[in-house]
């Protein structure tokens, strides 16, 4: 029987996955998965179970009343779940925490398959989700926390492969002296991790427009996801990414961004490098090569990802010079520990 699988995304960044059947409320295949989303009268009249579809089709019928959803709130894509019956796969913002809707993080277990290190820069890691475990499901883009074996720390990872997938990537940077960054030099094949998600409300949505990818070290990481899945649903939509970097040494995966290019009809990258020493064609920072076409054209969504004085630079350059793309999407690679003076 045909069903759909909704992603629900909390207020505190949690993400739960339902399955809902074909015909099925959104309410009532959340209920059935034991997550209480915020309802009074199930009826279409109160409008306490009123959420933001994000992305995806369906149905609200005509039995709801305009006190609890207005013809313009609907058509600014706001839903009653006691009413939405999904016609695709959705995702779903609910205005409140994930707590308040006695749900909450999930756990996995994964074992290491493969520790790449490239250069001093970053280490491409990749982990075999048990089987038995609860599928990873996300959205491309967002994040899980790992946690750091015999610490009880944990550090965030955006996923770098596209969901769905037993095995799972990650693009991470070293950090000389780092608790993550000292555990993966030792990590060999077999070691086994906990990790906790999804979560993060940075993730695609559904691509109307061209698309400006701005990635900032291994903020790459959650682009190539969301490549992935652009790139298997055919997608002829125009996507430029830049990839900006401190070092020459921190280019790393131009390789798969050179795959996607060829199987992607419309999408463009360009590298930068930041240091003065870099004999890169391209200096700087990714805020001096902005693609002017489509920036005139104006109408474009954003995605920013980076260390945050990157994301921070990007958001008032965006500002000071009066660019407003249709959307604007960004996530800091905020450290656990405050950065250092120097840094
Ligand atoms: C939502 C989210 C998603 C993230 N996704 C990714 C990802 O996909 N890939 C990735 O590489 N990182 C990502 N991060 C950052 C990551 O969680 C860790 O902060 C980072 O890997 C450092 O962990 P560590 O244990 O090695 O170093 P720590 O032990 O946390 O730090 C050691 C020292 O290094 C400093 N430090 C930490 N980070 C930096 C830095 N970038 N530059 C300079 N000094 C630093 C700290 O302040 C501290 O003094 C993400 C962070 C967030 C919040
Ligand atoms: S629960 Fe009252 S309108 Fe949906």
């Amino acid at each position: 029987m045909t069903s759909y699988r909704i992603a629900l995304n909390f207020e505190d960044g949690v993400t739960r996955f339902v399955e809902c059947k074909a015909g099925e409320k959104v309410l009532d295949a959340a209920f059935r998965n034991k997550i209480n989303l915020p309802m009074d009268c199930s009826d279409g009249v109160c409008g306490t179970c009123k959420c933001r579809a994000e992305s995806g089709s369906y149905d609200l019928g005509d039995d709801y009343i305009e006190d609890a959803l207005t013809a313009d709130e609907a058509a600014e894509g706001l839903v009653l779940t006691c009413q939405m019956i999904p016609s695709s796969d959705c995702v779903i913002a609910v205005p409140t925490t994930s707590l308040a809707c006695k749900t909450g993080q999930q756990s996995f277990a994964a074992t290491v398959a493969k520790v790449e290190p490239h250069k001093d820069a970053a280490i491409v890691l990749e982990l075999d989700v048990d089987p038995t475990g609860t599928a990873p499901a996300f959205l491309p883009g967002q994040y899980v926390n790992i946690d750091v074996p015999g610490t009880g720390l944990s550090r965030s990872y955006s996923f770098s492969s596209a969901p769905g997938e037993g095995r799972i990537g990650f693009l991470i940077k070293t950090i000389p002296g780092g608790l993550m960054s000292g555990w993966l030099a030792r990590a060999k094949p077999g070691d086994r991790l906990n990790l906790t998600g999804p979560l993060g409300s940075f993730y695609l949505r559904d691509v109307q427009r061209p698309l400006l990818l701005l990635a900032g070290g291994t903020g790459l990481a959650p682009f190539l996801s969301m490549l992935e899945v652009l790139a298997r649903a055919g997608s002829t939509q125009t996507i430029h990414l830049i990839y900006g970097v401190t070092r020459d040494l921190d280019l790393v995966l131009t390789d798969a961004l050179e795959a996607y290019a060829a199987r992607l009809p419309n999408f463009t990258y360009s590298t930068v490098v930041a240091e003065a020493a870099s004999t890169h064609p391209r200096k700087g920072w990714v805020t001096q090569h902005m693609p002017e076409e489509l920036i005139a054209a104006g109408d474009f969504d954003t995605y920013l990802c980076g260390p945050p004085p990157m994301v921070d630079a990007v958001r008032r350059y965006f500002d000071e010079n009066g660019i407003r793309p249709a959307s604007f999407h960004y996530e800091k690679f905020t450290p656990n520990v405050a950065l250092k003076e120097s840094a």
